[in-house]
């Protein structure tokens, strides 16, 4: 029997899809899922060129040539230790496990070095763009061993998304959890993205636009600077009819968001890194806020203030499209100044520009804006606002967005994240902040000692 090319163990939606993806492209796939239904479904709806689903383990692992490539699409966490103690019993040295998963980088670091003890080799593939992604061509940031991915790269960079021009959206990250980093990071820079997105949809609404007046602003924006799938997503969900009720089915979606948990490893690896990323924390918080939704109708109802928006207005509009615009360099600059630090915190030379262009096709944040990231890291690795496009574009912007952020202060409506990032920038634009006063007083109440701006050295002060 032939054998092939890399296997597939976890049948989901997502490891059914890069089959598919894989087949098409023309490698011999051999497929596993432990719970034989999820086989039984793949295969229901006929044979699959290029593919062969197994019921058994071994057999599956037999079936691949050596050195062997297996491409776990399973569920983050436990499974995937488990999984790969199933697995290395049967695997000789030189043989690779990717995982295809949004895992927790700290994981992949462990399964990395304890497989290397064992002669396997494994990487971390950050997978992007969902099941469409899977199937049509994921954006995808493989970590791990280095020769374990030159042995994987025909595969991966064939079913990667490409843009207009060719480019493959998928290329070595870096050692160790580097690609889920990298993807976590992403992530991260999602929910900020997505949340400052909702934001401008909530100013618009709150000043009494309709559903289908809000889809036409979007569909305007999206044929300029902000271009970008999570706003094309954005105009075409604003267009669509519930057929039950024949309301816009914006209106009868619950507004309690979800969330598996990549956005709050971004904010807690921040802190834990020191890196302020504000705007991404406060998108985690703001999603945690939408899930109160019994607390927060008691309190709408205790605080039935007059929220007296204003109506609006072309200029408003234009100024919003400003707002949302300078707001968003403000989230990604502070993705990457955390993928900055990482990089120099664990020795993992990323290449951040490299990885915008990484994010131009196939994943959740891609946009013609990543081109610009990447130009602007061409020349310097200072903050990206600092960059003559973006700064050009928030010298000429800030205005405008001061002029939302005061109005929806005023009108009472919550935009904690395109706030947080004008918070972001005027505190990182700022030579002199307020942190003297707070050195004098940790010093005052706990002699914590300060220093000072004419010497070197640290002081204490007898304050009383
Ligand atoms: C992607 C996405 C994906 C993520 C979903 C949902 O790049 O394809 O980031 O990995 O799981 O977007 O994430 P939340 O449930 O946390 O919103």
């Amino acid at each position: 029997m032939e054998k092939s090319h890399i296997g597939i163990y976890g049948l989901g939606v997502m490891g059914q899809s890069l089959a598919k993806n894989m087949a098409r492209n023309g490698f011999a796939v051999s497929a596993y899922n432990k719970d034989a239904s999820f086989t039984d479904r793949f295969l229901a709806n006929g044979e699959i060129e290029n593919v062969r689903a197994f019921y058994d383990l071994e057999s599956f692992i037999d079936s691949l040539s050596s050195p062997r490539l297996i491409f776990l699409m399973v569920t983050a966490g436990r499974v995937v230790d488990l999984v790969i103690e199933e697995l290395v019993p049967y695997l000789n040295a030189g043989d690779v496990i990717m995982d295809g998963g949004n895992s927790y980088f700290k994981d992949t670091n462990r399964r990395c070095r304890d497989l290397e003890e064992k002669g396997v080799h494994f990487l971390g593939v950050g997978v992007s763009g969902g099941e469409m992604g899977a199937l049509w061509g994921p954006s995808m940031m493989p970590g791990g061993n280095a020769e374990a991915y030159a042995l994987a790269k025909p595969i991966l960079t064939s079913i990667c998304a490409k843009t207009e021009s060719g480019f493959s959206c998928c290329d070595y990250i870096g050692k160790e959890g580097s690609g889920h980093y990298v993807k976590m990071v992403h992530n991260g820079i999602e929910y900020a993205d997505i949340q400052l997105i909702c934001e401008a949809y909530h100013l618009m609404r709150q000043k009494g636009m309709s559903p289908d007046e809000i889809k036409a602003v979007f569909g305007k924006w999206n044929q300029g600077r902000l271009h970008s799938y999570l706003i094309e997503i954005t105009e075409k969900i604003l267009g669509v009819v519930d057929e039950e009720t024949g309301l816009p089915l914006i209106d009868v979606i619950l507004d309690t968001a979800a969330q598996k948990g990549t956005g709050k490893w971004t904010s807690m690896e921040s802190l834990d890194m020191g890196t302020p990323i504000p705007t991404i924390i406060e998108a985690v918080c703001a999603r945690y806020l939408s899930a109160r939704k019994d607390e927060r109708v008691k309190l709408s109802k205790v605080f039935a203030c007059e929220k007296d928006a204003e109506p609006v207005t072309e200029a408003f509009l234009e100024d919003l499209e400003q707002a949302l615009y300078c707001a968003k360099i403000c989230a990604y600059a502070q993705g990457f100044a955390l993928m900055a630090d990482a990089s120099d915190a664990f020795g993992w030379k990323l290449d951040l520009g490299r990885i915008a262009l990484l994010w131009q096709a196939g994943c959740i944040i891609r946009a013609d804006f990543l081109v610009d990231i990447h130009d602007a890291f061409k020349n310097s690795h200072d903050n990206l606002i600092a960059s003559d496009k973006f700064r050009d574009a928030i010298a000429s912007g800030h205005k405008a967005w001061r002029r939302i952020i005061a109005s929806a202060v005023l009108d009472g409506t919550s935009v904690p994240c395109m706030m947080s990032a004008l918070s972001y920038f005027d505190s990182i634009t700022c030579a002199n902040s307020p942190a003297n006063l707070l050195q004098a007083q940790r010093d005052f109440f706990g002699a914590h000692t300060y220093e000072r701006v004419d010497r070197e050295g640290s002081f204490h002060t007898i304050w009383e």
